[in-house]
């Protein structure tokens, strides 16, 4: 039995130092001490042993035991730090690249914000934001829009429950004009950024959320040919190409004259579709001069100050800059949409 431990002693070292991957260091550890292991099966027959050989076999294989097993670990702790093959799956090739994790990116709603923002206070337009819950005060009358007018059902409120003062979920952004001008002298050019809310139903170029970006530029001579002037740049600078820019007569109690604004329809470059309704035109903004009441309301008088605000579709604005046909992709929060942009 001792010269059994010795001859296995001799062939377990050879076969470990011949070794050079962990898959064979395991097996050669199953082979002598795994549980049907040579080592391991001495060490069973020890209890059919006298006791006296017992004592000593017993001593020797257990000695031999602890030996081989930090032989064998030593060498795979060596072959791990050298990147030696895994007992799993032959060699690990640490020249392949690393898993990339998914990373998220900016929203394209917010993508043409940042850049719109960029293009205006290159202008010299200061940002500023207001409440998206509104007060019936800021988003109606102060903006010249009496209780009985029939411009307020062209942007069906949707009415918050409140105690005290009647309050909604902003129609426009066009409050902030206001709220704004309370607290600051002209000249003043400002540029308002916001999420807008109105009780309708959904097409491919009509939301019930949508976003405006509000323009409002103040002082003692300014006209159509400085709001002309103003958009003309922005659009240029953002479409990075020229677009035909329509000027259409409109209505805004707070606005006079008003306009509504056209530009080419990029979504289909004109040629019709359904964002355009097929008139190869899309509505981008509402627009006019400040009307002379709205200052009055503000506390600035209307003979010395002149200007003009608008009102930009900031979601109609992504669908230009991206030929993006129904609105209501923006927000539909579909991850095959949005890993586009
Ligand atoms: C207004 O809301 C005015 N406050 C704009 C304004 C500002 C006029 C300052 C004068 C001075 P209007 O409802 O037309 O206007 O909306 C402005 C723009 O928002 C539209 O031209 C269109 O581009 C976009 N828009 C309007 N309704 C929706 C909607 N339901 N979904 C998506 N975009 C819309």
């Amino acid at each position: 039995m001792e010269s059994d431990l010795k001859s296995l002693k001799i062939k377990a070292q050879k076969e470990i130092e011949k070794s050079d991957n962990l898959k064979e260091l395991n097996q050669i550890f199953k082979k002598y001490l795994g549980k049907r292991g040579e080592l391991s099966l001495i060490l069973r027959s020890l209890a059919k042993m006298s006791a006296k050989k017992r004592k000593k076999i017993g001593k020797e294989a257990n000695e031999l035991k602890r030996f081989l097993k930090a032989k064998i670990e030593k060498k795979m702790k060596k072959m791990r730090l050298i990147g030696a093959p895994t007992e799993e799956a032959g060699w690990i090739d640490i020249t392949v690249p690393g898993e990339k994790p998914a990373l998220g990116h900016l929203h394209p709603l917010t993508q043409v914000k940042r850049e719109a923002m960029l293009i205006f206070q290159e202008m010299g337009f200061e940002v500023v934001e207001g409440p998206e819950i509104e007060s019936e005060w800021y988003n109606f009358d102060a903006l010249n829009i009496p209780k009985d007018h029939p411009a307020r059902d062209e942007w069906n409120s949707l009415w918050v429950k409140s105690e005290g003062k009647k309050l909604l979920l902003r129609t426009h952004t066009s409050p902030v004009q206001i709220r704004y001008m309370e607290k600051h002298n002209p000249p003043l050019r400002i540029i308002v950024p916001g999420d807008c809310f109105r009780a309708e139903a959904t097409d491919a170029s009509h939301e019930f959320q949508f976003a405006h970006i509000e323009g409002l530029m103040v002082d003692k001579e300014i006209s159509v040919a400085n709001f002309k002037a103003v958009i003309k740049t922005f659009f240029q600078r953002f479409f990075k190409k020229p677009v035909k820019v329509l000027l259409k007569p409109d209505f805004f109690p707070f606005t006079e004259p008003s306009f509504e604004v056209d530009i080419t329809c990029l979504a289909c470059g004109g040629k019709g579709c359904k964002a355009c309704q097929k008139t190869g035109f899309m509505e981008i903004m509402g627009a006019g001069m400040v009307h002379p009441a709205v200052f009055k309301i503000c506390g600035l008088n209307p003979k010395n100050w002149q200007g003009f605000a608008f009102g930009i579709g900031w979601d109609r604005l992504a669908m230009m800059r991206y030929k993006i046909d129904d609105i209501r992709l923006l927000r539909s929060g579909d991850l095959r949409f949005l890993q586009q942009f």
